[in-house]
């Protein structure tokens, strides 16, 4: 390979990628977040999860996935027989949209604007990461995975080529799980997200 400068480097590297992202004005959401929480993993991981946005200790944290959402999903992965810090892990928007109510902050789905804005960051990362498959966990995330609105539940578990990238396959998030209120619905829920993963990590053999 080439000698490297420091002018001679991929352009769309993530670090750099990153320190772009910490500046995004391209949507209002950044004004009452913390900070941007970019993707995380391996430079060239096979496989990129992207989530909705950060949530409240996402964007406390700085890192995606960390909170009650990011513990269903660890645990979900494990399960599956996919380790974690070999995947590439981000989200469609990269700031944290809430409501404050007192001292809590609650979450709310960003609106297709700022899903849209936010599409190029994604869409680096994918240039720069290169996965073979990309999951997109939830509808927020399909929608930026599939540049259009895509149902979850029609489409769930099954593997497509995208065009001039990847393959994907959408399945549920995290989230929704942990809202479930019925323990029975929950549990069932929760293998049905399992075996999804589990599509996805036959994929990558
Ligand atoms: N939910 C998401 O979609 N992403 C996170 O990073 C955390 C919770």
């Amino acid at each position: 390979a080439a000698a490297q400068t420091s002018h001679d480097v991929e352009p769309t590297d993530l670090q750099t990628l990153r320190e772009e992202a910490a500046g995004c004005r391209a949507c209002p959401l950044w004004k009452d977040a913390t900070q941007t929480v970019f993707g995380e993993g391996p430079a060239h991981a096979p496989l990129m999860l992207v989530g909705e946005q950060p949530g409240d200790k996402e964007d406390l944290a700085g890192h995606p996935f960390v909170g009650p959402a990011g513990q269903m999903l660890d645990r979900a992965l494990e399960e599956a027989g996919i380790d974690r810090s070999k995947v590439y892990v981000t989200n469609a928007v990269k700031h944290f949209k809430f409501v404050a109510r007192g001292k809590i902050r609650l979450h709310q789905k960003p609106a297709t604007p700022e899903i849209k804005a936010c599409r190029p960051w994604y869409e680096r990362e994918l240039a720069a990461v290169r996965p073979a498959l990309v999951v997109a966990m939830g509808a927020t995330a399909a929608q930026s995975v599939f540049g259009k609105i895509t149902q979850v539940t029609k489409n769930r578990g099954q593997i497509v080529d995208l065009p001039d990238g990847p393959q994907a396959m959408i399945t549920v998030h995290p989230s929704y799980l942990l809202r479930l209120p019925d323990a029975e619905a929950k549990a069932r829920e929760y293998e049905l997200f399992v075996k999804d993963l589990k599509v996805a990590a036959a994929a990558l053999k």
